[in-house]
């Protein structure tokens, strides 16, 4: 059972501070602990975004591809999942919406059912908002796109306010890059901001072999190479360092044990780097890594585990045909 703080302060400290100050604190602080740590939310600067793009469409991140075929093939069992009726209102919410490709496939078939609902995709970047929202109203006109820019729990905490029925989607294994204790406390958090009988449907990555997890962070392109190392790269821009990409690469590793896929920034020689935001030299020695992302899979007891102290209980799974993926839909008890 996975234990959870249930009383956490809703603003820490680093809320009050901008963007970049944050960026700054959590860079010097990673780069000063011993493992050397940076953290995976800072991969999505404006190229961190394209480069994802990239992975998405790669022949070994089969990620996207296993959850579309779900979206696409098993739309009847994922609608039926959500038990409502065709003429009752409820609100559809993704956290994190991105391009929307999958979800599309859900809403085009509601639509065509003429379920009676509205979309609320939530996202930070209200560029992907206004793309996902030009999209969809030439794909599926008649369908009530309501966007909503801004951090998850701000936006989830406005809609609170309305009590109709809620289906939150969490897709993608988004949920990956966090610890399962992180998990943990979000799943806790969403059940706070809803009611009883509300779901959630969750996607992630299943547990499988090396040989097909470790290529999917490992492309042959070294597209995947270009997106960790473009942390150093941002880095270099907004707090004016002075890393020397030529001289770190890229390392994936996966234990199937542990079903955790991470990634690290290896120094290839011994070296200084010197970040002039934080007045700050680092030491390298060759081999060193910095550790800059896991992304956990999953299996039934780890989501089990996972939402123990949480409000919710699992209702159904979905898979792709190939079973290397996973929607499982949640009920809000
Ligand atoms: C967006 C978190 C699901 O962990 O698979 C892709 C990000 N990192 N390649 C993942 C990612 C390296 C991705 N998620």
């Amino acid at each position: 059972m996975i234990e959870i703080v249930k009383n956490k302060d809703k603003k820490g400290l680093t809320n009050s501070l901008n963007i970049n100050e944050t960026f700054r604190n959590d860079v010097k602080k990673g780069l000063l602990s011993n493992p050397k740590t940076l953290s995976s939310k800072y991969f999505y600067d404006k190229k961190g975004d394209a480069l994802f793009v990239e992975i998405m469409n790669l022949p070994e991140y089969y990620l996207t591809r296993s959850e579309l075929d779900i979206f696409k093939n098993k739309t009847k069992k994922l609608i039926d999942s959500f038990t409502i009726k065709a003429d009752s209102y409820f609100e559809l919410i993704e956290l994190g919406a991105g391009d929307g490709l999958k979800t599309k496939e859900l809403l085009k078939s509601l639509t065509a059912q003429n379920y009676n609902f509205e979309y609320f995709p939530i996202d930070i970047s209200s560029n992907a908002l206004g793309q996902l929202k030009q999209d969809l109203n030439t794909e599926i006109p008649n369908l009530s796109v309501k966007t909503q820019q801004g951090d998850y729990f701000e936006v989830l905490d406005s809609l609170k306010k309305s009590k109709h029925p809620k289906i939150i989607l969490f897709l993608g294994s988004n949920i990956g890059n966090m610890t399962d204790e992180q998990a943990a406390q979000f799943i806790y958090k969403l059940g706070v901001n809803l009611n009883p009988d509300d779901k959630l449907l969750l996607g992630v990555d299943l547990i499988k072999s090396k040989e097909i997890i470790l290529p999917a962070y490992d492309d042959s392109k070294g597209i995947t190479a270009a997106f960790n190392l473009n942390l150093l790269d941002r880095i270099n821009h907004e707090l004016g360092g002075d890393f020397n990409l030529n001289q770190f690469k890229h390392q994936p590793e996966y234990v199937e044990k542990e079903g955790i896929a991470k990634s690290y920034i290896v120094s290839k020689i011994n070296q200084t780097v010197t970040i002039k935001a934080i007045d700050t030299s680092f030491n390298f020695i060759k081999g060193e890594k910095i550790h800059t992302e896991i992304s956990r899979k999953y299996n039934d007891e780890l989501i089990e585990q996972i939402i123990a102290n949480t409000d919710f209980s699992i209702d159904t799974k979905i898979m792709d045909s190939k079973a290397y993926f996973a929607d499982y839909i949640l009920t809000r008890n």
